[in-house]
């Protein structure tokens, strides 16, 4: 009945997630709060991993993509279920760092890495580092050959593959900031230049075809235009790339439309086109990456809000306001991006009237969900809006100087903190009044 499986209606008529039930967790921890389903997220990374192992003799390696949400708590986790981790800046690797991840199971991703940046994955022998551009590669190999390195890297390939998302979340075609293109030759030129250089190992070639993608053809045929690639290196530098990473994607369900494919089967059907490519190009079977983020958190995760104002604007629209809004979930103000939601009071209210839920920023955009069906809500319900595990967290911010929310990890009726809840003395951390002024 609910969009996750992560959720159900307990005997108190409550929302449960992970056996708690959300109106005690607002009781014990307030709102608005993000909370993650432990339980789902383990049984995501299992699903990936063994379908790894099952369709591709576990010739691979699943990484999470850390920037759906990263905490040290979560990366405990990947880690634990056996996943590697797909980092994009500094910070995201020094979270992994300070968690104690295995720094050879961790990809660095970005189209524009610092030297500081870089010097952090070098100094701590990362697994890979994913180049983007000529400029990166160079900064690479003077860095590594100053530490007397090698460095082991990939490349970000844009293979052309229009992928049907929403354009803000679409990388793979030429015109994107990320990686070099196949079609005009960059891709070849970078390669040809990479395996000159004396302290750059090439190891592999990468791709991100893009995001909530409902969709396997995209995946196989961004596979098989790789593949064609790495033959085609093959053959005019004599060089075999022995590692493909096909990056992450794949869609999740936020609403009761959406039909998502179980995860597991992107790996076998993708499986089956590169044993095919590969045997019909003579190439050998690569090692395979993948990183899905979003699919292992966003349907881990809920977040409660208490409904304040209820403002029925008579034959225009109805807009009840939560606690929180842009701030902690800015994917709507954003993208539109559509959540569902109930009252975790009443889960089972039947939905009788369209509202807008808006949040309590100053800024009209502020809103979580437009015209959606929700029962008669009341002052002080307790919202659930769904699926907010992935790119809510991570993408938040102090707009209108709101603390953030906690994260709170649930399992088997258990509920830790694992992100603290801001205050106001928080909000201030970092103002300076100069003592001149
Ligand atoms: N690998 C690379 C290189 C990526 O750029 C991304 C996402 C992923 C993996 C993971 O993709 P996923 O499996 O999570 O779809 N903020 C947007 C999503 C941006 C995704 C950027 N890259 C949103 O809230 O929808």
């Amino acid at each position: 009945m609910f969009v996750s499986k992560a959720l159900k209606i307990n005997s108190k008529n409550h929302l449960e997630i992970g056996g708690c039930d959300c109106v005690d967790l607002v009781n014990e921890f307030g709102t608005p709060l993000y909370v993650m389903d432990e339980g789902l997220i383990r049984e995501n990374c299992q699903l990936y991993k063994n379908a790894m192992d099952k369709y591709y003799n576990g010739n691979g390696l699943v990484l999470y993509a850390s920037k759906a949400l990263c905490t040290m708590a979560i990366c405990r986790i990947a880690q634990q279920e056996g996943l590697g981790l797909d980092v994009v800046s500094g910070g995201e690797l020094y979270t992994a760092i300070k968690a104690g991840f295995p720094m050879d199971r961790i990809y660095f991703h970005g189209n524009n890495k610092t030297k500081e940046e870089l010097e952090l994955a070098i100094d701590n022998n990362i697994r890979r580092i994913v180049v983007d551009n000529r400029q990166e590669l160079n900064h690479i190999n003077e860095i590594a050959s100053r530490k007397g390195k090698t460095v082991n890297v990939s490349f970000r390939i844009k293979p052309g593959i229009d992928a049907h998302t929403h354009d803000f979340i679409q990388t793979g075609q030429i015109d994107s900031k990320f990686g070099v293109a196949l079609e005009n030759g960059e891709a070849l030129e970078i390669v040809t230049e990479a395996v000159k250089l004396s302290n750059i190992n090439v190891a592999g070639l990468h791709c991100h075809i893009g995001s909530q993608i409902f969709d396997i053809k995209p995946f196989e045929e961004a596979a098989r235009v790789m593949l064609e690639f790495i033959a085609q290196i093959k053959e005019k530098l004599g060089v075999e790339i022995e590692e493909l990473n096909l990056g992450g994607g794949y869609g999740i369900k936020y609403t009761p439309e959406d039909d998502p494919i179980e995860y597991d089967k992107y790996i076998e059907s993708v499986s089956k086109v590169i044993r095919n490519v590969c045997e019909n190009k003579g190439i050998k079977l690569p090692f395979i990456v993948m990183e899905p983020g979003r699919s292992i958190v966003a349907s881990a995760g809920i977040t409660l809000y208490k409904i304040g104002t209820i403002k029925d604007i008579k034959g225009v629209r109805k807009y009840v306001a939560v606690d929180g809004g842009m701030g902690d979930n800015p994917r709507y103000a954003l993208y539109q991006s559509k959540y569902d939601a109930v009252i975790a009071n009443r889960p089972d209210a039947p939905k009788t009237e369209k509202i807008t839920i808006a949040g309590k920023c100053c800024e009209s955009g502020d809103l979580l969900a437009k015209d959606i069906m929700m029962p008669e809500v009341k002052e002080g319900d307790i919202l659930a809006v769904l699926a907010t595990g992935a790119y809510n967290y991570s993408m938040s911010s102090n707009y209108n100087r709101i603390p953030r929310p906690p994260v709170v990890l649930v399992k088997d009726g258990k509920a830790r903190v694992i992100v603290k809840r801001e205050d106001y003395n928080d909000i201030i951390r970092n103002d300076i009044i100069p003592e001149d002024l």
